[in-house]
């Protein structure tokens, strides 16, 4: 079931990242690392630029949220069905 989500993703094209502003602590890791898809406030918390997610930002995208210590990035697919 999960292996049909992995590819639900994939074959989207476009992922879209959320942060979490309940858990994110302004540790700064994402917007530092991929300034592309990641912006702080003015207290230094993360904001997701708009637009999507796809080729080369992908694999950042993913760092991303393997990297936040507070686990505060997803990453999904668009469902667009
Ligand atoms: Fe916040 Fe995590 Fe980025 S704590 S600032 S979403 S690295």
């Amino acid at each position: 079931m999960e292996d049909d989500r992995e590819t639900q993703k994939h074959s989207g094209g476009t992922l879209r990242l959320f942060v979490d502003h309940d858990k994110c602590q302004g540790h700064g890791r994402c917007y530092i690392s991929a300034p592309a898809l990641f912006d702080a406030d003015e207290e230094g918390f993360a904001i997701v630029r708009p637009g999507g997610v796809d080729g080369p930002l992908e694999a950042a995208a993913q760092s991303a949220v393997l990297n936040c210590p507070q686990a505060a990035i997803r990453l999904e697919g668009e469902d667009s069905a």
